[in-house]
């Protein structure tokens, strides 16, 4: 057997062992807590600033009790906290900066083997990015959801009833004193999102990839259920360490393919478009944004949750979480695809069982039959853009429309409600500047709010097209991920209002109908627009970047480097 990688760093008698030693034992670990035990990493993203995460300090201590019952020994390590709710301009703008984080303490410390502990929605991306880079055995455990909100007697879920009752407020249906009272009711329990929003998508897209335990997307963070799964996780992770099971044995086409097909059937974010992408190119796997399309088209969206749907993430754990929605497609499914538990996708799911068809539908019963992320192409997106069909409005879905410009965010929020504005229900609204360099981080404003006068008249959606992302948590008719984006000089740049814009979702069809010899003389006089800020991080990321239909990592940080032993730092 070749030498465990830990052992670089703790075998031997010589002066660096004994530094390496030394050291460690201050907290009062054994001598043989070095006899060549797996050495497990947990890579905990806990932090009182990412709320969904801030309940990992007691998780964490499942997980280390299940990795000594199976004979190893837990070091748990923090990194970069990426919390969507507090953290700006955008916690996508740190997701890649947080892989660099994970990616370089995995390398450089001696570890056999990662846990992985995620909730917030840039959490998994990140760490699942950063351990792909390196390729040890790794697996996630998510921190699960929070229980449902309740509010009035009616379940509410995160993000997505904010963004209803806040358009509620402006349309004068709901008091502002509602609207603050809502906040407490909203989340109620340590947790994630209880929507099916990207924290949640993400904690399924993992256990679809096959790299989380069966079971990891549903549970919520208070049920004992997860507290035992962190459990299972940890005597999991020592023996996926003498298997040698690595990531890249399962994070290969047919995980990401079974992933793509599930996140239909989920009516998953589509923030899982960019996440999805950046990991494959993390761990070296083919593929596309038309991969989306090509492998989710067909697929039916049988999860009824919100934002799609009705329900929340508790009643989705009861109905029988995710084994039992992948039961549902199993003839849409890759059952050969390898996943953590050493069997396969269809050994792990053949006991599932789906103990409410409310809430997990049969497929003839599905809410929308054909689910997934639609990829749009055109002269306004040449590069690709996306829909998510199964939160827009049917009678939208075909249309054209009037543009009415916002040159940023700033422009948009300045002007939105203004009652000059010239806007009705059949315009189209085109956001700019707020992709992955232009805002930075590709914010998710990509759903902006109606114009209040439009509200008041009882209009609850029309077509929204930007370089942004949407919240998972989100709803409409909205176009997203315009690439190449408005501030790298991509056609939306050019657009004007009173432009005409022509959507076709299921031509996949995204069209300005301006002549290229019009775009030309407007391309002459167009000007990339000055970043907010020309230094640090941010100077990094702004450079370096790449576009939405890339997953929006950085170029450098694409592919996998390995964790081979690091020169010896003595
Ligand atoms: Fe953290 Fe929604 S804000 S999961
Ligand atoms: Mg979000």
């Amino acid at each position: 057997m070749t030498k465990r990688r830990s052992q670089h760093w703790f075998g031997g008698n010589g002066k660096d062992a004994f530094i390496h030693r030394s050291w460690m034992k201050n907290g009062g670990l054994p001598d043989d807590a070095f006899d060549g035990r797996p050495v497990i990493g947990i890579c905990n993203t806990f932090s009182e600033f990412t709320p969904c995460n801030a309940h990992f300090r007691g998780l964490v201590e499942h997980i280390k009790a299940g990795v000594l019952e199976a004979g190893g020994l837990p070091l748990e390590f923090p990194v970069f906290s990426c919390g969507e709710s507090n953290l700006r301009p955008t916690a996508m703008l740190f997701r890649n900066l947080a892989s660099m984080d994970v990616e370089e303490s995995i390398r450089g410390n001696p570890m056999d083997g990662v846990v992985l502990m995620a909730g917030c929605d840039k959490t998994t991306p990140s760490l699942v990015m950063g351990a792909a880079s390196c390729d040890l055995p790794s697996i996630v455990i998510s921190g699960g959801p929070m229980l449902n909100g309740r509010f009035k007697g009616k379940q509410i879920g995160s993000g997505t009833d904010v963004w209803k009752f806040s358009e509620d407020v402006r349309a004068g249906v709901m008091s502002e004193q509602e609207f603050a009272n809502a906040e407490s009711a909203m989340s109620r329990s340590p947790g994630h999102c209880m929507t099916m929003g990207t924290a949640s998508t993400m904690a399924s897209m993992v256990e679809a990839l096959g790299i989380a335990l069966p079971g990891n997307a549903a549970y919520p963070a208070v049920d004992a259920h997860r507290a035992r799964l962190a459990r299972m996780t940890g005597r999991r992770i020592v023996e996926m360490v003498h298997e040698d099971l690595r990531l890249s044995a399962i994070l290969r086409r047919e995980a990401f393919a079974n992933a793509i097909r599930i996140n239909g059937a989920i009516g998953g974010s589509t923030n899982a478009v960019v996440h999805l992408l950046a990991i494959a190119g993390r761990i070296g796997c083919e593929l596309s944004l038309d991969d989306w399309d090509r492998f989710g088209r067909d697929i039916p969206t049988i999860l009824d949750l919100m934002p799609s749907g009705r329900f929340l993430m508790e009643d989705f754990c009861y109905a029988g979480g995710l084994p039992a929605v992948m039961k549902e497609i199993a003839s849409l499914i890759d059952l050969d695809a390898m996943t953590v538990t050493g069997r396969t996708v269809g050994e792990n799911i053949a006991q599932a069982e789906n103990f409410d068809p409310e809430v997990i539908r049969p497929t003839e019963k599905a809410l929308t039959a054909q689910g997934g992320i639609a990829v749009l192409r055109g002269n306004l997106a040449p590069s690709g853009a996306i829909i998510k069909p199964s939160a827009a409005s049917p009678e939208l879905m075909r249309h054209r429309g009037r543009a009415v410009v916002f040159e940023d965010i700033d422009h948009y929020k300045a002007i939105i409600d203004d009652p000059a504005l010239d806007i009705d229900e059949t315009c189209i609204m085109v956001l700019k500047n707020c992709g992955p360099k232009g805002y930075p981080g590709m914010a998710e404003v990509g759903n902006m709010a109606l114009p209040q006068k439009l509200l008041q008249k009882g209009v609850r959606d029309m077509v929204r097209i930007s370089d942004a992302r949407m919240s998972g948590t989100a709803f409409g008719t909205v176009v997203l991920h315009v690439a190449p984006e408005a501030a790298v000089g991509g056609p939306l740049a050019l657009v004007r209002n009173g432009d005409f814009i022509e959507l076709d979702v299921e031509a996949r069809k995204l069209h300005l109908d301006v002549s290229d010899t019009e775009m030309e003389v407007r391309r002459r006089s167009w000007q990339a627009p000055v970043p907010a800020m020309d230094g640090g991080y941010q100077h990094l990321y702004t450079q370096r970047v790449l576009q939405a239909d890339r997953g929006a990592d950085l170029d450098f940080l694409v592919g996998c480097r390995g964790a081979g032993i690091p020169r010896e730092s003595h």
